[in-house]
């Protein structure tokens, strides 16, 4: 197997580890977003959650560990480098029998060398790929997850509530917000917001009294 031969090898099979790795990130996001009775703030976390695993990928020593999954690299004592994945072989550095033994270490540093080459070139290629994703995440998503009314829609998940006295004020900003974002649509149905704005608290005490009884 020539260099070059291994080069490609060794590329190939670091970078269907880091793709593997990365596609399932980005596949929890895609069956969320397939998802027919999700919610935003649902999506918001998805959202937030998909971006920190891409960067955490990224840091030196996952990303090291990601591309290195179930390669081994091996110095043998006749200074032969052997590369095997799943335990096949897919590199060996070449034709060490008739080469003399400085000749052989030579070829182990060379076939180190490559190694290495490999490593950086799929390193970078990998931080590239991760860095474009979350650019595109945040361009695709700013606009939804920055609106007013999209982050109002938060305050309906029980999950986001503060548990203390906070709870009483909690929402009414948003609850505005909302209102006044749809207030033609709502007042042509005779809802004005400070009956609104009751209605709200008592669904929340509601909601915390059946939270309570079911403890
Ligand atoms: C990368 O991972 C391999 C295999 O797990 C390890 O042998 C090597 O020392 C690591 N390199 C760095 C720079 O962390
Ligand atoms: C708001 O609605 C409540 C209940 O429907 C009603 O009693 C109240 O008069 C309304 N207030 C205004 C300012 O329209």
């Amino acid at each position: 197997m020539t260099l070059l031969d291994m080069l490609r090898a060794l590329v190939f099979v670091f970078m269907t580890n880091f793709l593997c790795s990365y596609f399932a990130i980005l596949k929890e996001m895609s069956l969320t977003l397939q998802k027919n009775d999700i919610t935003v703030d649902q999506v918001v976390d998805k959202v937030q959650c998909v971006k920190k695993s891409l960067l955490k990928l990224k840091m030196e020593k996952e990303l090291n560990e990601t591309i290195h999954k179930d390669v081994k690299i091996i110095a043998d004592t006749d200074n032969k480098i052997k590369v095997t994945y799943h335990g096949e072989m897919i590199g060996i550095s070449a034709q060490q029998n008739r080469e003399k033994r400085s000749q052989s270490a030579k070829m182990k540093e060379t076939c180190a060398e490559t190694v290495n080459k490999a490593i950086l070139q799929v390193k970078n290629a990998a931080m590239k790929v991760i860095d474009e994703t979350v650019k595109n995440i945040d361009d695709r998503f700013e606009s939804f997850t920055n609106h007013k009314v999209i982050r109002a829609a938060a305050i309906i998940n029980p999950h986001n509530w503060p548990t203390d006295n906070e709870i009483d004020a909690y929402g009414d900003e948003q609850l505005t917000d909302i209102f006044n974002h749809y207030q033609s649509i709502l007042e042509a149905r005779h809802v004005n917001l400070s009956a609104a704005k009751l209605q709200w608290l008592e669904l929340k005490r509601l909601i915390l009294r059946k939270k309570e009884d079911g403890k």
